[in-house]
């Protein structure tokens, strides 16, 4: 089930996103998320098991600042269930991804890479919606 983020999912959402990157923060895509974020979460049996957040950008409009899944449940497909949430509530995404595997992941779900944002793997991505459906 995807719900909207609450401000109780916190402390959560920023364990989550730290256990991604131990001993090494800098790493980190997104910045710590806020009792204010928005976002979404997915739960199953109402356990919350990954998260996506989003600003908007001065220059970037909708902008994901971070998308976490829980270790255990990568590859199944709940990435792509929270993009998806993104993609039917807006017309075009913007984000910033650090890892190949995450490049690959953005661009099965429609994304393409518009520039690199100065440094080997960090790149910008965009998403905008065409006339045939939401996902693409
Ligand atoms: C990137 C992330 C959000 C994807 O969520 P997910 O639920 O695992 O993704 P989905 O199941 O919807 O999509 C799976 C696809 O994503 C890519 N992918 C996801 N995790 C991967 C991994 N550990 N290794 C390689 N490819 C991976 C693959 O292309 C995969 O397709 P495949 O299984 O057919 O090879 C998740 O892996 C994650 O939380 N990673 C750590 C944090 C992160 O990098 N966030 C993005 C910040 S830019």
């Amino acid at each position: 089930m995807i719900r909207p983020l609450r401000p109780g999912d916190c402390e959560w959402c920023n364990r989550l996103l730290y256990d991604q990157y131990p001993g090494d923060p800098s790493d980190l895509s997104g910045q710590p998320v806020e009792s204010t974020a928005s976002g979404y979460v997915c739960e199953i049996d109402n356990v919350p098991v990954g998260f996506v957040t989003w600003v908007q950008h001065e220059q970037l409009g909708h902008y994901v600042d971070n998308l976490y899944v829980e270790s255990r449940w990568q590859r199944q497909g709940i990435g792509a269930l929270l993009l998806q949430k993104m993609q039917q509530e807006f017309d075009e995404l913007a984000l910033h991804v650090h890892k190949a595997k995450a490049v690959v992941f953005y661009e099965k779900n429609g994304f393409q890479i518009v520039c690199n944002a100065g440094t080997q793997n960090k790149h910008r991505m965009e998403w905008r919606k065409t006339k045939s459906g939401p996902a693409n």
